[in-house]
Parts: structure tokens; sequence; C-alpha cells
């Protein structure tokens, strides 16, 4: 299952035995790891570790108020981590392994280095479901902390090339499980006693939620930002995004989907969840191209569509 891309960095390592074990070992020695997960690439550390906490906040340039997600291999781990109540334990049994992340308050014997969180009382767990991460997870028998393997405030990797152009000199050992399945980071939701919150829209859909729980997210009213990285410039590619866009000019790279054929088309079909697994790739080629701006074909609000327009709005702030 080694990469398809040709153009991968000398750190990239395909994804078998002896790669995997040298993962584990140098996530144990408290160095970085880059790795794949169905969402997209992340930037794995021993979430106990300090050292190695604090060297995924200066690889990425994140500011240090922007908490982590820690992966787990299951609900009976995550349970070391963070309280699950009733309606955090049905989310947990209906959606994991997979792309949701659930924050509940800490446990007192939370094991997370204060960095992970940021100095919240809350956590954000996640229970992948790609292999090579399940894999990972278990090898090194750690909590992996990783958020997305790119620069900070840049876009999400898909394939593992994507990691080493954002990361650079910066780049960890890669292990390349070729590209992303969904394409999109995990839906986040925050558990509030019996209520919950959507602070980020993704591959798990609202309609998915709503169906599991048996009633709506709560809107807050006071909307503050406690996800930081739900602050709205972000995902940004250096060009200007012009979003909505059915004809484009001639010195825009146009991103389409469904009929609107554009340069690159997401869905000729118009299926959102394959535009969605293909999105930050077209950015990326869109913003390495000779164009001056990317404009972006309309996509449709349902499903999965809202977490492309909440990506495609942030990358166009
Ligand atoms: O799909 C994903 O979630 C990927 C893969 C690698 O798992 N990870 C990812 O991580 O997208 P990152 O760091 O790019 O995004 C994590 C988001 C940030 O917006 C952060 O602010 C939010 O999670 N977050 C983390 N802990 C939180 C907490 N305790 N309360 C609220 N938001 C939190
Ligand atoms: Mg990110």
């Amino acid at each position: 299952m080694s990469g398809s891309n040709n153009h991968i960095a000398d750190n990239t390592e395909p994804y078998d035995k002896e790669a995997l074990a040298a993962a584990a070992q140098r996530l144990q020695s408290g160095k970085l790891v880059a790795v794949p997960t169905e969402t997209v690439y992340g930037l794995a550390a021993d979430a106990s570790n300090a050292d190695a906490i604090a060297d995924i906040y200066r690889t990425k340039g994140r500011p240090d108020f922007n908490p982590l997600i820690v992966h787990v291999s299951n609900l009976a781990a995550a349970r070391k981590l963070g309280e699950f109540n009733a309606l955090a334990t049905r989310l947990a049994e209906q959606f994991w392994p997979g792309p949701l992340t659930i924050i509940v308050p800490k446990t007192p014997v939370c094991p997370a280095a204060p960095a992970v969180t940021a100095g919240l009382d809350t956590i954000a767990l996640r229970c992948p479901a790609h292999p090579l991460m399940q894999k990972l997870l278990q090898l090194s028998g750690l909590f992996l902390a990783a958020p997305s393997a790119n620069k900070s405030g840049g876009i999400s990797p898909t394939i593992a090339s994507h990691v080493s152009s954002s990361l650079g000199n910066d780049a960890p050992m890669i292990l390349d499980g070729g590209p992303c399945h969904s394409g999109v980071e995990s839906t986040i939701v925050a558990v509030r006693g019996d209520d919950y919150q959507i602070l980020r829209p993704g591959p798990i859909t609202r309609e998915e939620l709503e169906t599991a729980l048996g009633k709506p997210a709560i809107i807050s009213a006071s909307d503050k930002i406690e996800s930081p990285g739900q602050m709205l410039s972000h995902y940004a590619p250096a060009k200007p995004v012009r979003l909505n866009v059915t004809k484009a000019t001639a010195q825009e790279y146009h991103i389409g989907f469904g009929a609107i054929e554009g340069d690159h088309n997401l869905s000729k079909s118009g299926d959102l969840a394959e535009a969605a697994s293909k999105l930050f790739a077209a950015l990326h080629l869109a913003d390495s191209s000779a164009s001056t701006g990317i404009a972006v074909a309309p996509i449709p609000e349902t499903g999965i569509g809202a977490a492309i327009n909440d990506r495609l709005k942030r990358a166009a702030s």
C-alpha cells in the first residue's frame, strides 16, 4: 500500500512492518511521526510527553492556545483521559472507530501533558479507523496527540507529499498510507451534559448525529471561540479564493463540481463524499498552479457538503 504519488520526500516511508515498528519506537522516544488517518495526515506524538508536545507546536508554528486532539485505540482507553457520560458514550459506541472527535471533561488522572489541552479542563478525543494509525496506537501503547500535519493555518495534507511540502525541513518521518479516504478533518462534537454542540462540521454529518442521539445539536447564542482552530482565516491558500463561481476569469484556476467542469472537477457525478476526499488536493494544485486566483463552483450544503463549505469559507477569508 505504498503511495502512488511520485514526489515523496526522502523521509517518507511506505506502509510496511519495519516502518511501523520504527515509527512506534520513535514515538516512544519522544519524536514526532506523520501518519495517515481516514480524514487527513496527522503529526503524532506521545500525548504524555511535554517535550514531544512542545515539538508539535514548534513544528507546526501553532499558537499554544490551540489545543490538540488525542487519538486512542478504543473507548476503554479514552475513559482514562476523559469523563464519558451517557451521551458521550453513545457517540463513541455509535461512531468509533471513525472520523468523530468528542470533547469531554478531563479525568482527574488524565495523563496528557498540560499543553495538549492548552489549559482547558476539557479534552478532545478520537478513535481513528485507519488501520495504520490503529496499528501505531497498539504497537506504541501510547495515547497519540495529533493535529493535522501542516504548518498552522495552511491546507491539511491528504497525501504524504503534502506533509513534506508544508513542513519542509521540519518534516519528521512520514508513513505513507496513500490518499486519505474522507479528505476533510473529523467532525468535532462538544458534549454539554445531556446536550451537544457541533464545533466543526466533518464527515459525520449533523443529520447522522441527530439521528443517533434523537435530538438536535445546540446552537450556542454566545458562540465564543472555544475551539481556537475554528477561527475564520484557516486552510488559507496563498492566492485569493472566490466561492460560488460558475464562470471563472482567465487568470483563475477553477475548481469545478458536477456539471460545472472547471480546470479540475471535484466530482463530475456531483458526489459530495468524492468531492470532500479531493478538496484539499485540489486546493494544493490550484495554489501551486500558474493562476493568480482560485475560483470554486457552488457546493450543496447538504450532508458532508456542510464540511466542504466550512473549509472553503475559511480558505476564502
Ligand atoms: O481529522 C482530524 O481531526 C485530524 C486527524 C489528524 O485526526 N486532526 C485535526 O487536528 O484536524 P487539528 O489540530 O488540526 O484540529 C483540532 C481542532 C482544533 O480546532 C482545536 O481548537 C480543537 O480541535 N480542539 C482541541 N481540543 C479542544 C477542546 N478541549 N475544546 C475545544 N476544541 C478543541
Ligand atoms: Mg488543522
